[in-house]
Order: structure tokens, then C-alpha cells, then sequence
């Protein structure tokens, strides 16, 4: 299992498992292509046989939710295909962002969770990662 930078090839890819990720991701690749573009987007992804089974994308920014420093890699998406999961693939995801967040003089990841995933609370914890707070996000229709 090989962890390295996704490739402009791969964006298909790296779409379709965003959308399984975030499934009210639209089917167009817009959005994809726009990150892909950011300077600040990074975006990594576990091949294993020839076949991209995972990813881990983040941006650098100065702020973010529970973070003290302005000095930040922040996680926005991580996932591994289902039936790889609970193999170590996802920690080495994190662990090639760390590497390359420290490499980088950044002095803290950021991330998140939604409240009823366990198995991500679990998995940031053994990666290190401490609770900072809970939240719950409204809407109100006008
Ligand atoms: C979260 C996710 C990326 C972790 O990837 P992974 O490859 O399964 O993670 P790892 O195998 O490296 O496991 C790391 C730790 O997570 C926890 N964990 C992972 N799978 C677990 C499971 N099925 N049950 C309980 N704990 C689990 C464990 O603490 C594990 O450490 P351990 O192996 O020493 O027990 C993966 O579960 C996933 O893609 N989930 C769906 C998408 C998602 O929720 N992404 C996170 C959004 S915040």
C-alpha cells in the first residue's frame, strides 16, 4: 500500500469516493476540479494493487474551529472504501498529512466529526487528536 499525492488523472476517482463520502455531492466535477486547483488544497490519496482505495483531503489556513494557532492543516474529508477499512489504511492517510504538515512548519491539524461517528472519534483519538467541543448546526427555511 503506497500513500502519495493524488494525480490530475485521478480526479474521477477521487470524485466518485468524495460522493460516497458526502453523497449530496453533485455528480458534476466542478467542484473537485476547483479544489484540486487551490494552492492550499492538498489532497492524498492510499493506492494499493494499482487501485486508489482511499483519501485524505485538507487545506493550510490561519483559522479554524477548536484550533489555537494560526498556523493550521486542516482535515476536510477522509475516507477509505469499506471493505479496506480497519486495516491501518486511514491512519497512514493521516499519518502522510502529519508528516507533511510538519515538514511544512505547521503547528496543528484541525478537524471534525459528526456527533453520531463513532468509529471517526475513535480513530481521531488514536491518532492523537483531542476533543475540543460538540456541535450542532441550525437552519431555520424563510
Ligand atoms: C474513518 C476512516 C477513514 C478510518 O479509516 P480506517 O482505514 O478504517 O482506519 P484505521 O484502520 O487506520 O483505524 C484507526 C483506528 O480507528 C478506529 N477504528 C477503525 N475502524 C474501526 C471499527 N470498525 N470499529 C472500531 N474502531 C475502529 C480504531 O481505533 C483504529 O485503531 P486500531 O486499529 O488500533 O483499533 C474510515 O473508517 C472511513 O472511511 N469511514 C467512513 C468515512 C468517515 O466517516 N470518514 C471520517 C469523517 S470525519
Amino acid at each position: 500500500m503506497l500513500i502519495r499525492f493524488l494525480r490530475d488523472l485521478e480526479i474521477e476517482i477521487w470524485h466518485a469516493m468524495r460522493r460516497k463520502l458526502w453523497p449530496d455531492t453533485p455528480p458534476e466535477l466542478e467542484e473537485a476540479e476547483r479544489l484540486r486547483a487551490k494552492p492550499s488544497y492538498l489532497i492524498w490519496v492510499a493506492e494499493q494493487d494499482a487501485d486508489i482505495i482511499g483519501f485524505l483531503e485538507a487545506q493550510t489556513c490561519n483559522r479554524a474551529d477548536g484550533c489555537v494557532s494560526d498556523s493550521i492543516l486542516y482535515i476536510e474529508g477522509w475516507f477509505v472504501e469499506e471493505p479496506f477499512r480497519h486495516q491501518g489504511i486511514g491512519s497512514a492517510l493521516m499519518q502522510a498529512a502529519e508528516e507533511w504538515a510538519r515538514a511544512h512548519n505547521i503547528l496543528e491539524l484541525g478537524s471534525d466529526a459528526l456527533l453520531d461517528n463513532t468509529i471517526s472519534h475513535r480513530a481521531h483519538k488514536k491518532l492523537g487528536f483531542h476533543e475540543v467541543d460538540r456541535q450542532i448546526s441550525y437552519a431555520k427555511k424563510l
